[in-house]
């Protein structure tokens, strides 16, 4: 029989990952260094193509810069607005670099941080902290992207893949659904239910 780690440390690792929320509104508290020191870690362990490590991560605590990230926009005729943004105690940009030489396609330098980030997120949890993806930016205008490419004097070459608002919890929601494991784990084939007993 196979001999699993310690069942501390696999109790303790789906107790992080089923705590994790998206958490939208947050305390005010300034992050010490030694905790963003520990979610940088984990996102610096993450695996990647070729070990090519296409990330980069510029953590912004300034409220002018915040307020910039989550300054609102038209879409589709529709005014998006993320104010939550600014009001998180720290933003991390997430940016794939696309002068990596393993890695000039955009799928690669998209997917390898965003591994990284979920990395970050999962020990941004496990410290105790709410995280928020959002990607939402995707879609904004080109203004915007190149004002807070300039703002955090960010390299012509590095791209803003998602940002992460991280803070102290001032909300607690219930787990949102997700699909079943029959619905998307399958045996040998695809639409063959995975049995588990
Ligand atoms: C890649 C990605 C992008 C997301 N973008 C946003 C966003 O722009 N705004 C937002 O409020 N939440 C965003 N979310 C959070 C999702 O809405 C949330 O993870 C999902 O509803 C499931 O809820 P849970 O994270 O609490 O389990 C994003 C999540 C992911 C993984």
């Amino acid at each position: 029989m196979y001999k699993h780690l310690s069942p501390d440390i696999t109790e303790n690792f789906f107790e992080v990952v089923k705590k994790r929320r998206a958490i939208r509104k947050y305390k005010q508290y300034d992050i010490p260094k030694e905790d963003l020191e520990k979610m940088f870690e984990a996102a610096r362990l993450a695996p990647s193509t070729e070990n090519s490590q296409p990330w980069r991560f510029v953590i912004v605590k300034d409220q002018k810069t915040k307020e910039l990230l989550a300054k609102p926009y038209f879409q589709n005729r529709t005014f998006l607005t993320q104010p939550f943004i600014a009001d998180a105690n720290a933003i991390v940009v997430v940016l794939g670099d696309s002068s990596s030489s393993c890695c000039p396609r955009q799928t690669w330098i998209t997917r390898d941080p965003l591994i990284a980030t979920e990395h970050l997120v999962l020990a941004a949890t496990a410290l105790g902290y709410g995280t928020c993806w959002i990607a939402n930016y995707e879609s904004r205008p080109k203004e915007w992207i190149d004002e807070v490419k300039k703002t955090l004097k960010i390299p012509e070459h590095m791209h803003i893949i998602v940002l992460v608002a991280i803070g102290i919890p001032d909300e607690n929601p219930p787990p949102r659904p997700r699909k079943s494991l029959q619905e998307i784990c399958f045996e040998e084939a695809y639409g063959n239910p995975l049995k588990f007993h």
